[in-house]
């Protein structure tokens, strides 16, 4: 039996109950986070605690816990879960406004936040090879979600749909595009395209989620390469004649496109600029 904590006690997963009153499941009102950790370490602990930390307080919801009761509570869980979930353990946070006695859409006065948190198996890490690297198959969709997308929220039915809309027509993930034509995000990752040795990927804005596997990348690759990166629009077109697609997140680290709407990404093959950009990543990631 896996070990959970919720409100400040850690108890086995299937002791854990929270009030159906409490807002994360009426309204989803919450924030959410997922750190993947190898080995007992994380990857992007600081960024994704900041994250949630902004998302918290855009949501005006104090959740009393600082930075290093985080961190005891993600290395409890490490700690607790290892044996019985193994090495690769993605941690999940949530922290939602809390329960009340009655529904109603206002704040309501003096609501303790409700606090989960538990582990979960993740696969390996990422590897940067290309033989072993099977890339992703994705179709292209219109972003329906809402204009606060850069808020980690733990209601993600825009994203669920998404995905949902992307798998039904065979699809790994589903590339967005907002009203303009222009390029957001994936239901579940960010997105760059290469084109002739350049890197682009979408500006932060509300329309996307700033995803910290980005983060690191950019950080990565600015740091230790002369590659150039552009941080702007990116039309559909362009998408669609990239020589290279990669995903981001947090457990796919830096994942190759092969294909969208059943057509080749530039040779149709992992490529030479993803195999430098997931080597640079695993051999820096822990840094961040
Ligand atoms: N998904 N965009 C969206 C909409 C996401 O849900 C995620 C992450 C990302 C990538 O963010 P990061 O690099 O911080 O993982 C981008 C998480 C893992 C999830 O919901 O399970």
């Amino acid at each position: 039996m896996t070990t959970v904590y919720l409100n400040g006690d850690f108890i086995p997963a299937n002791q854990a109950k929270i009030s159906p009153m409490d807002r994360g499941f009426l309204f989803g009102d919450g924030i959410y986070e997922v750190i993947p950790s190898y080995n007992g370490r994380c990857v992007g602990f600081t960024p994704h605690l900041e994250r949630m930390q902004n998302g918290l307080a855009l949501l005006s919801i104090d959740a009393k816990l600082t930075a290093k009761n985080w961190q005891q509570i993600t290395d409890k869980l490490i700690a607790d879960n290892r044996a019985e979930l193994g090495d690769n353990l993605g941690i999940y946070l949530h922290v939602s406004r809390g329960t009340d006695t009655k529904r109603g859409h206002a704040f309501p006065a003096n609501i303790t936040p409700t606090i989960f948190a538990f582990a979960f198996a993740i696969p390996a890490q990422p590897i940067a090879d290309k033989a072993k690297t099977t890339g992703f198959h994705v179709v292209t969709g219109q972003d329906l979600r809402w204009q606060r997308c850069n808020i980690k929220s733990t209601s993600l039915l825009g994203n669920v749909l998404h995905y949902q809309q992307g798998a039904d027509q065979g699809g790994q993930e589903i590339l967005l595009f907002d009203e303009q034509g222009n390029l957001t995000e994936g239901a579940s990752v960010n997105v760059f395209i290469i084109k002739d040795g350049v890197i682009a990927t979408p500006p932060l804005s509300n329309k996307i989620l700033p995803g910290i596997t980005r983060q690191i990348l950019l950080a990565i690759l600015a740091k230790h390469t002369d590659i150039e990166i552009q941080q702007r629009e990116i039309s559909q077109a362009e998408v669609l004649a990239a020589d290279e697609i990669w995903l981001t997140s947090s457990s796919k680290e830096v994942a190759p496109v092969l294909t969208v709407n059943n057509q080749p990404v530039g040779s149709g093959q992992v490529d030479d600029l993803w195999l430098v950009a997931q080597q640079l990543f695993s051999a820096h990631k822990f840094d961040y």
